[in-house]
C-alpha cells in the first residue's frame, strides 16, 4: 500500500514525505518531479506552453505509472486528486493523508519557496485564498488529516505514522508494527518472506479469532499449524514452553519456520520465548489481542516466562519480524481486561502524549467506541521510547511509571488486583510522591486520578493491604539501585513528561 501526501501548496508535502519515507524504510517519490521528467520540461513550462489540462493529463499518466511500482511515500501536487479517477486510484492503491495549515502559515512558506508555482504567480495572497475556497469541499472530504501548523516536519511525519498506524522499528531488529485487520496476516507475513507458519494461541482466543487468522494464512501457505495452551498467567511457565517446543518438533518446524503468537501478553511472552530458543531461534510474528498487549507487551522484544519464585524471571530480548494489531478483536475482550489495559494507555499519555491523556478524560464509553485511535496513539509512545533506548539503559525506565508502587501493591494483593488496576493505583501514589518532591506541581495526582477513575480504574491502595508489606515488596523491587540504596522511580513532572528520580525515603511514596 502506498502512502500519498496531499493538500494545499505550502503544507510541506515533500519535506514531510521524505522524513516519513525514511522513518518507514520506504522510497520517496514527488509526483511533480515525475511529471517533469515524463514531459521533459518544468511545470511552469508545461503550464505556459500546453495549459493546465495538459498538465493534469501528465499528472494522471504519471500517477498511473507510479502506483505500479513498489510501495512508496508519494507527495502529490496540490490539485492532483481533483480528478475523480485519480482520487479513486490513489485510495484503492494506498492511504491518502491530507496535510492542512492556516492561511498565514501557507503564505509564509510559499513566500520563501523558490519553486515557481504558476497557479499562484502574481497576487499570492489573493490567488491562494481563492484556490483554497474553490477546493475547500474537496480537501475537507479526505478523512485522514495532519494539521501542520506550529510543528516540525519530524513531528508531522510522526503524526502521519500515528494516523496510518504504521511504524518501522530498527533499534532492536528491523520490523514493522502495523494496525491492520487480522485478515491481512497471511499477505503481510508472505510479503516479508516468512515461511511455514504455526499459530500459538490460548483457548479463549482460539475460539474467537483463530479461524480468521488461519483462513488468512491458508490463502498463502499450504497448511499452517495451530497450537493452543490454557489461558492466563498460570500458563506462563517452563512447562508450557516445553510443550510448545515439542509441539513445534511434532509439527515439523525447521529453522526457516515462523511462530505466529495470537493472543495477549501471556501468549506473546511464551510463544516469543519458545521461538527465540527453538533451534537457536526461529522467526516470529506478534498478533496481540488484548489492549495491554497492543500498546505495551507486543512492543519492545521482551519475551519470557515466570518461575515459582517470581514473574518474568527467565527471558530474552528477541524482537518479532512483524507486529499486527487489529483493534477490532478487542470487541470480544472482557471489559475488566479492557479497563486494565487502559492503565497503560493513560500511562503513555502521561509519559509523552498530552493529547492521548486528554482523549482518556472522555471516559470508558468513549474509549470503547474509539479503540483504534487510542491504540494508534498509545503504541506510538512506547515505540518512540524503545527506539531511543531498546535495552533499558536509560530512559526506557520511564515506562515503569506507576509500576514501582504498582508491582508491590499487585504482589501484596496476592494478584487479586489486576495488573492495570495496580498500575493505576501506583501511578496516583507516584504522582503524589512527585508533588511532595516538587518534581510536579500540586494537583497533578488529582488530574491523573480523575482520568483513571473515568475509565473505571481504582486509584486508592485498598485499606486491607498492609502498608508495611507494600514497603517491603518495594524494597526488593528489582529496579533497586543497590549501590545507592535508593529506588529509581519514573515520576510524572507534568502531563507529557516524566523524570527518573532516585528515592531513598520509600515511606513518602505511600503517604496519603
Ligand atoms: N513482554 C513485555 O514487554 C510485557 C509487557 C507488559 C506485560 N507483559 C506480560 O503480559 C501478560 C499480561 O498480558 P495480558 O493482560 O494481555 O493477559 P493475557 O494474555 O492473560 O490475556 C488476558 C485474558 O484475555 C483473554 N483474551 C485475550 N485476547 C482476547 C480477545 N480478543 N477476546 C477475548 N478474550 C481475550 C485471554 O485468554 C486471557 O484470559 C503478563 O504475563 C505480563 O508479564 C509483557
Amino acid at each position: 500500500m502506498h502512502i500519498f501526501l496531499y493538500g494545499p501548496p505550502g503544507t510541506g508535502k515533500s519535506t514531510i514525505g521524505k522524513i516519513l519515507a525514511q522513518d518507514l524504510g520506504l522510497q520517496f517519490v514527488d509526483l511533480d518531479r515525475v511529471v517533469e521528467a515524463n514531459a521533459a520540461m518544468s511545470i511552469p513550462e508545461i503550464m505556459e506552453q500546453q495549459g493546465e489540462t495538459m498538465f493534469r493529463d501528465f499528472e494522471t499518466s504519471s500517477l498511473n505509472m507510479l502506483v505500479l511500482e513498489s510501495e512508496s511515500v508519494i507527495a502529490l501536487g496540490g490539485g492532483a486528486l481533483l480528478r475523480e479517477g485519480n482520487r479513486r486510484l490513489a485510495e484503492s492503491k494506498g492511504k491518502v493523508i491530507l496535510l492542512t495549515a492556516r492561511l498565514e502559515t501557507l503564505l509564509e512558506r510559499l513566500d520563501q519557496d523558490s519553486i515557481k508555482r504558476p497557479l499562484l504567480a502574481g497576487d499570492l495572497r489573493g490567488k491562494l485564498l481563492s484556490l483554497l475556497v474553490q477546493r475547500d469541499e474537496h480537501y475537507n472530504s479526505f478523512p485522514y488529516r495532519v494539521q501542520v501548523d506550529g510543528k516540525t516536519a519530524e513531528q508531522n511525519a510522526q503524526e502521519a505514522q500515528i494516523i496510518l498506524g504504521r511504524h518501522h522499528l530498527s533499534a532492536m531488529g528491523e520490523y514493522d508494527v502495523v494496525v491492520e485487520s487480522v485478515g491481512q496476516i497471511g499477505n503481510l507475513s508472505y510479503q516479508r518472506g516468512l515461511q511455514n507458519p504455526i499459530v500459538v494461541t490460548d483457548e479463549n482466543v482460539a475460539r474467537l479469532h483463530a479461524d480468521k487468522v488461519l483462513e488468512s494464512l491458508q490463502r498463502v501457505y499450504p497448511s499452517p499449524g495451530l497450537l493452543t495452551v490454557p489461558p492466563g498467567e498460570s500458563s506462563k511457565t517452563l512447562d508450557t514452553v516445553n510443550r510448545l517446543w515439542h509441539g513445534f518438533l511434532n509439527a515439523g518446524l525447521d529453522r526457516r519456520s515462523t511462530v505466529v503468537a495470537l493472543g495477549g501478553g501471556v501468549i506473546g511472552d511464551l510463544a516469543g520465548f519458545a521461538a527465540s530458543t527453538y533451534m537457536r531461534g526461529i522467526q516470529w510474528v506478534a498478533v496481540p489481542t488484548t489492549l495491554l498487549s497492543m500498546v505495551d507487551a507486543s512492543l519492545g522484544g521482551k519475551t519470557g516466562f515466570d518461575l515459582p519464585e517470581g514473574k518474568n524471571l527467565i527471558g530474552s530480548f528477541y524482537p518479532p519480524k512483524l507486529v499486527l494489531a487489529d483493534p477490532r478483536v478487542l470487541q470480544t475482550l472482557p471489559e475488566p481486561e479492557l479497563i486494565s489495559g487502559m492503565a497503560e494507555v493513560v500511562k503513555h499519555g502521561v509519559i509523552s502524549d498530552p493529547e492521548l491523556f486528554h482523549l482518556c478524560t472522555r471516559g470508558l464509553d468513549w474509549v470503547k467506541s474509539n479503540l483504534e485511535e487510542l491504540v494508534k496513539r498509545a503504541m506510538a509512545v512506547k515505540i518512540k521510547v524503545i527506539e531511543d533506548d531498546p535495552y533499558e539503559k536509560g530512559f526506557r525506565a520511564a515506562l515503569n511509571l506507576g509500576h514501582t508502587v504498582g508491582h508491590a501493591v499487585e504482589l501484596v494483593s496476592r494478584f487479586e488486583l489486576k495488573h492495570g488496576e495496580a498500575v493505576a493505583i501506583g501511578m496516583v501514589a507516584e504522582a503524589r510522591l512527585a508533588e511532595r518532591l516538587t518534581v510536579a506541581s500540586k494537583g497533578l495526582s488529582d488530574k491523573i486520578g480523575d482520568v483513571l477513575s473515568a475509565v473505571g480504574l481504582p486509584i486508592q491502595i485498598p485499606s486491607e493491604l498492609p502498608r508495611e508489606e507494600i514497603l517491603g515488596a518495594m524494597r526488593v523491587d528489582k529496579k533497586k539501585n543497590a549501590s545507592r540504596k535508593a529506588i529509581r522511580f519514573a515520576l510524572p513532572a507534568e502531563i507529557g513528561r516524566v523524570e527518573l528520580v532516585d528515592v531513598t525515603d520509600l515511606e513518602m511514596a505511600l503517604e496519603e
